[in-house]
């Protein structure tokens, strides 16, 4: 029990169902609202004692748990997007249902649509026509969009050069991807280090760039460009800041992101040197994740 001193910051109402809630392992399906609706309109100054009530389930056994405690260091780590990707919830009655709740959040929607997003991307360029297209992906954490690429495209002639600053990212996308047919090859480099030694057909990363201040965002588009084949394509995603999950990922799990408008993503582009009629954004189906497109419009590899 937290003290008194803390708890007469919350109604005693919502103190007595957010107990409820730890009781039985976290909201259910007609609780959701009311859930969501306390943490839409917490207090900055009501958010410990709202995190100190809900603290036994805010723990590794538990999605919303495992964002907040980060076991590897930071937010959005490679276990919690796989999971988000394989819906996979803790099976256990006492925290079960705070997974449920969590995987069918918008954002966690929006997620799964970015790997439709990458798939169709891929689709597209094993059908056109090269012997071998070369793509590379900024910050590939689980790789298990490319693992659905490769199973469903087992004569696939992409070429993946995937990068992530987490060795412990790196071996699980490895330990996914040890397929006969892939042809892969991973390294343990900071993106903004990496060196690109190829021109690729596509450059693709997502939930990544929304980390980054504007600084790194446009340097790494400008970057990132020059390496970019004849009528490849740069694509960028990045929450929009109308995700409606954006308060649940702050206060459940101390998740911060960058979130933009599409205006930001083409005037980021535009600073990071790129001309206007090469840069669209497009979205997944809930518009909550956003890609900026970005073409290279010259003729022959940079
Ligand atoms: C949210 S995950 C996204 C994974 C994957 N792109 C996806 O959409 O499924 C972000 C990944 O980027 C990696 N990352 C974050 N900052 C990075 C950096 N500066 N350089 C390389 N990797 C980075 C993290 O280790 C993490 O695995």
């Amino acid at each position: 029990m937290i003290s008194s001193k803390t708890q007469f910051k919350l109604q005693k109402e919502t103190i007595k169902f957010l107990y409820g809630l730890v009781e039985q392992g976290g909201p259910k399906t007609h609780e959701y609202q009311t859930f969501t609706d306390i943490v839409n309109h917490l207090k900055p100054e009501q958010v410990d004692s709202f995190r100190e009530i809900i603290k036994p389930s805010l723990n590794e056994n538990t999605l919303i748990g495992h964002g907040f405690v980060k076991p590897y260091g930071y937010p959005g780590d490679f276990y919690l997007i796989h999971n988000i990707y394989e819906q996979k919830a803790n099976p256990d009655p006492k925290y079960k249902s705070w997974d449920d709740f969590f995987l069918s959040q918008p954002a966690a929607h929006a997620v799964r649509n970015r790997k439709e997003f990458f798939l169709k991307s891929c689709r597209r360029l094993g059908k056109n026509g090269k012997d071998e297209a070369k793509v590379l992906i900024l910050g590939c954490g689980p790789a298990t969009d490319v693992k659905q690429y490769i199973t469903e495209n087992p004569d696939s002639r992409i070429r993946f050069d995937l990068i992530d600053f987490d060795q412990k990212a790196i071996d699980f996308a490895r330990s996914q991807n040890d397929l006969p047919n892939g042809s892969i090859e991973y390294f343990r480099i900071n993106v903004l280090r990496f060196k690109p030694y190829m021109y690729y057909d596509l450059i693709w990363s997502a939930g990544l760039f929304d980390y980054f201040k504007e600084k790194h965002f446009i340097y790494l588009i400008n970057k990132y460009l020059k390496n970019l084949a004849e009528n490849g394509e740069f694509i960028i995603g990045n929450f929009s800041h109308l995700n409606p999950t954006k308060r649940l990922m702050e206060v459940l799990s101390d998740w911060y992101i960058n979130h933009r408008s599409k205006y930001d993503l083409l005037r980021m582009a535009v600073e990071a040197e790129v001309d206007e009629d090469q840069a669209t954004v497009e979205m997944e189906e809930l518009g909550i994740n956003l890609f900026l497109r970005i073409k290279n419009s010259i003729n022959g590899s940079t």
